[in-house]
């Protein structure tokens, strides 16, 4: 088989991307344009931006990716695009887009979903270093901002396939960090802002109870209806316990007049956090990350022992968290298992990962008619 190169379109949320990958292994080139400016006076996305956003960008982002690659519309094999799920207004420019290339150049459509692109983030980094062995099973955390979810993947005839054997039953990681900085003042995106901050709280300062990380109406991890293990989680009820913390302790003064300065910054640093936090809000914030990432690490390996997994991965935005890297690596070596992260710029969303993904999809012929849509709910199997 000669060379594919596959260009990728990304704009399920709030990044504008595009890439060009050479069969699934190499980064030829990967142009994210982030929203953050457009939605941070919002403290979140807001939908009808995002789209208005990605129609704006879509044309320069996807010019710039094949003019880096030293490609052109004609001279690429096929385009990859996300189907889904995501914002539908925001999938919907992305898919538009790729489809009239198709249809203008004659190149095959091949549509992924976001959260294959997330595990084929960490898989194209493996083969880029050389490593081409993957040892099954293979257990795989996609954990963002929209979804926590584990998936065991398997590979048959050139194609992959994804069984669910856990999700989150509300708020996924990533909104619960998004929500508590919201909720403390620090900002949007609040992944990076409480990630760089809790290195400077005691992570032992404030206790999160288990009951705070179960769903009311659920099993703890065990067995669904059809026998097969489940392992869920839960990010609402920490998120509340963080709350209900702020008002024992009275801080909504100091949360008001911290938001106030923070958006007169335009690019706060880390120093500039640091200094309208007191130690209180900096020992919650900490101890918020430590609860949660032990929370995540404590039921993905309990899933990974379950399935006798021999490779773990962990992708998605929450995946760049420091401490969550450093508490899987530790715990999951104890465990005798080797755990792989993407790079951090893969780890968030970005176009080169639809386009990996779309490579086993390219090589078995597996293309999509022009008449697709969106699937803003889609689900990965
Ligand atoms: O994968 P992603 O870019 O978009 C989605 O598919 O959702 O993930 C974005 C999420 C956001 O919730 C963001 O706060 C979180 O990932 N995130 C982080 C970090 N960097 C991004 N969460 C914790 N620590 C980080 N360093
Ligand atoms: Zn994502």
């Amino acid at each position: 088989m000669t060379d594919a190169y596959i260009l990728g379109i990304e704009s399920s949320c709030d990044e504008t991307s595009a890439a060009v990958v050479r069969s699934g292994e190499q980064v030829i080139s990967n142009v994210v344009l982030s929203q953050f400016a457009t939605h941070k006076p919002y403290g979140g996305v807001v939908p009808e931006l995002a789209s208005r956003e990605h129609l704006r960008n879509i044309v320069p982002v996807v010019r710039a990716a094949l003019e880096q690659a030293g490609k052109s519309y004609d001279s690429v094999d096929a385009v990859a695009v996300t189907q889904g799920p995501g914002l539908a207004g925001a999938l919907l420019v992305g898919l538009s887009f790729a489809k009239a290339v198709c249809f203008a150049v004659d190149k095959p459509l091949i549509a992924v979903n976001h959260l294959e692109g997330h595990i084929h983030a960490v898989l194209l980094e493996e083969r880029q270093k050389g490593n081409h062995r993957l040892e099954f099973p293979v257990l795989a955390l996609v954990v963002s901002g929209g979804h926590t979810h584990l998936f065991l993947a398997e590979t048959r005839d050139n194609g992959w396939t994804y069984r669910n054997v856990g999700h989150t039953r509300d708020d996924a990681a990533g909104e619960a960090f998004d929500k508590v900085a919201k909720l403390l003042g620090l900002g949007y995106p609040g992944g990076p802002i409480i990630d760089r901050l809790s290195a400077f709280g005691d992570p032992k300062a404030v206790k999160f109870g288990s009951a705070q990380l179960k769903h009311r109406d659920r099993r703890d991890s065990g067995k669904a209806p059809d026998e097969m293990p489940h392992f869920d989680f839960s990010y609402s009820g920490i998120k509340t316990a963080v709350l209900r913390y702020v008002e024992v302790n009275q801080m909504h003064a100091e949360i008001e007049a911290r938001r106030k300065q923070l958006v007169q910054i335009a690019k706060p640093a880390i120093d500039d956090y640091k200094r309208l936090c007191d130690l209180r809000t900096l020992d919650l914030v900490a101890s918020f990350q430590r609860a949660v990432v032990h929370d995540l690490v404590a039921k993905t390996l309990t899933a990974a022992a379950e399935f006798q997994v021999a490779t773990l991965l962990v992708t998605g935005g929450v995946a760049a968290n420091g401490e969550l890297r450093t508490t899987f690596e530790r715990e999951g070596s104890q465990a005798g298992l080797t755990v792989h992260f993407p790079s951090r710029p893969l780890s968030t969303d970005n176009a080169a990962m639809i386009a990996a993904a779309a490579y086993p999809k390219y090589v078995a012929g597996d293309f999509a008619a022009m008449d697709i849509s969106a699937e803003a709910g889609m689900v990965l199997r």
